[in-house]
């Protein structure tokens, strides 16, 4: 059995199954053909944090699979008045067939896989976002960007981290630009790093958002305050400034570069209103693609089950 919590569990085959799958079923969803992958599955939905997305791709997604969703706030649930995590997850995997979680820690996330007899993805840690990730990559597949060279202008968050391992694992070209003090996890850029190596992705870190847009394909940012964030928030607005992508910033890429954004987004702040609506189509297409992206991560998670799926620790 498998646990989808970061993206450097699997190989870039494996990735690649995992979209081209997403990309069949799209068409297929597309089409009117809704095909029970995992017919009278469940899949549990934990949120410790907020969510519009993450929430609604999933449980739209499980239900056209011809599955159902279970949402569970942990506002609503025994976790969040101190169920411990290894609990909650040896009861509900006992009962369901896969379960989604977004929460705080990677190590929560990694405790929970650890006790379930069931997979787990990772719908967002503080550490990573992964099958946003993979989103992205099919985004920018279906916008011709292939072997694209990606631009990243902003905090070294979950989001940054995810696109180190994307790009690391795909093998593209992936320029950071942070503001000093809010570079990537250390830990995570050397890992990033040997991933990088062993499958020819190109990682370059710096502090100046033209030197890193300059000709890139893709050009992308995320929210200055991350969730759980909040009480920096006047803070982080002043180290960020000079940190927008703007028209001024947009017009170092290449002409036909598109703008991704992961949402939601603060216009003024990450990204101007200009440059916002100008890359609609490419940024609404990206989060439709949840959806289509998710099925194709959960239906790959289905097909490799241990026979038995018993869990090591239960
Ligand atoms: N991009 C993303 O994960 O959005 P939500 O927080 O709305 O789920
Ligand atoms: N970095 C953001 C991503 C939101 C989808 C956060 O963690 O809040």
């Amino acid at each position: 059995m498998r646990h989808f919590l970061t993206l450097r569990d699997f190989t870039r085959d494996e990735l690649r199954e995992m979209i081209d799958l997403a990309i069949k079923i799209k068409a297929q969803t597309k089409a009117g053909e809704y095909v029970p992958y995992l017919k009278n599955q469940t899949l549990a939905m934990i949120f410790e944090k907020s969510s519009t997305r993450t929430r609604v791709s999933f449980e739209t997604g499980i239900y056209q699979l011809g599955g159902t969703g279970l949402f569970l706030s942990s506002r609503d649930i025994q976790l969040g008045r101190g169920e411990p995590m290894k609990d909650t997850a040896r009861v509900i995997s006992r009962m369901v067939d896969m379960v989604m979680i977004r929460t705080f820690e990677q190590s929560k996330l990694e405790e929970f896989a650890r006790y379930s007899r069931v997979p787990v993805i990772n719908g967002l840690t503080d550490s990573y976002h992964p099958v946003q990730l993979m989103t992205d990559y099919l985004t920018m597949l279906e916008f011709g960007k292939s072997d694209p060279v990606v631009a990243y202008v902003g905090d070294g968050n979950n989001m940054a981290h995810s696109w180190l391992y994307l790009a690391a694992i795909m093998g593209f070209e992936l320029r950071l630009a942070t503001p000093k003090g809010y570079e990537c996890d250390p830990a995570v850029v050397l890992e990033a790093e040997r991933l990088a190596e062993k499958y020819g992705g190109k990682l370059i870190f710096g502090y100046d958002p033209v030197g890193a847009v300059q000709n890139a394909d893709v050009v992308t940012t995320d929210t200055w305050v991350s969730m759980g964030q909040e009480e920096e928030k006047e803070k982080r607005i002043r180290d960020f400034a000079g940190f927008m992508v703007d028209k001024k910033l947009m017009s170092h890429a290449k002409p036909d570069a598109i703008f991704l954004h992961c949402l939601p987004a603060y216009r003024g702040y990450e990204v101007s209103e200009e440059v916002f609506e100008e890359h609609a189509e490419a940024i609404f297409t990206e989060a439709e693609n949840r959806l289509h992206a998710q099925k194709g991560i959960m239906v790959w998670l289905d097909e490799h089950r241990d026979d038995n799926g018993e869990s090591a620790t239960c």
